[in-house]
């Protein structure tokens, strides 16, 4: 059972075409047949998500954004702490990864958690504001992901945090204390994941460090599953919005007129 689930996964993941005419169905091509399975398979391959979600710990009351979130499987991490935040959304944009995610809301009795299908450049909770956006392996799957980063920093309120974990490639000369990755690893994971319209950046993690100011950054090599040799880049970073202290006019006011 778990072999032929792992089967049909691999079937999608490597050889299966993706179509759409968007970018809205070709996720949902991509997903839609492996959306019962997604979650056994994605344990063993997506790492590092436990890890982030034990360093942004749960916000007291607050709101919880999970972008390109998928089944919501992520949620598992906080436990009996769901309760303490006023509201969780994961937002994305395959309905039927979402199916999974509503579901398992109602089997797990999470009134405060919601599935929103929507785009992750441009949704926006209807308060307008959220204490945590996370990311986890979907900035790589998001064209526009610097819309993405900008439109979770312009929702998170002042001191909010921002948390990602996903696949990349060091620049060829990266910034000093970051890892610099060989030519070949630089040239193959991008070739590799782009068949499935997963695109590893040497941007993500420079525009991180430019737009939040870092909490925790970590980076890391897993291990695929059934391509026991090979290990994948991935990175984990946790960053805070900056208060921005508001800075008087230098110009002068001027003596007073009628
Ligand atoms: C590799 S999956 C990761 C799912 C989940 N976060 C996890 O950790 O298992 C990437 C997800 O990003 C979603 N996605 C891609 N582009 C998106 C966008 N523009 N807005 C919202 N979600 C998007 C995909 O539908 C998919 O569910």
């Amino acid at each position: 059972m778990g072999l032929l689930a792992d089967l049909k996964i691999l079937y999608h993941l490597t050889l299966r075409p993706i179509r759409g005419k968007d970018h809205v169905e070709r996720m949902e091509s991509f997903y839609r047949g492996q959306a019962e399975a997604y979650d056994a398979f994605r344990k063993r391959l997506l790492k590092g998500r436990e890890e982030l979600w034990q360093l942004v710990g749960v916000p007291e009351g607050g709101v919880w954004v999970d972008m390109g979130g998928g089944t919501g499987a992520n949620l598992e991490n906080f436990g009996d702490r769901i309760e303490r935040l006023e509201k969780v959304y994961v937002v994305d944009l395959s309905k039927s990864l979402l199916e999974v995610a509503a579901r398992r809301f109602k089997t797990r009795g999470w009134p405060n958690a919601e599935a929103v299908e929507a785009d992750a450049t441009v949704w926006r909770p209807p308060s307008g504001a959220a204490d945590v956006v996370t990311f986890s392996y979907s900035l790589t799957m998001i064209p526009d992901w610097f819309a993405a980063i900008e439109n979770a920093k312009a929702m998170l309120s002042p001191g909010g945090v921002i948390g990602v974990v996903d696949f990349y490639v060091s620049r060829k000369h990266p910034a000093e204390g970051h890892a610099r990755h060989s030519w070949l690893t630089r040239s193959f994971w991008p070739v590799w994941f782009a068949a499935d319209n997963v695109y590893p950046s040497a941007d993500h993690v420079p525009y991180l460090h430019r737009h939040f100011k870092p909490i925790h950054f970590q980076e890391c090599r897993g291990k695929l599953p059934y391509f026991p040799i090979m290990r994948m880049p991935y990175y984990i970073f946790l960053g805070e919005k900056a208060v921005i202290p508001h800075e008087a006019g230098s110009c002068s006011p001027g003596p007073e007129t009628p």
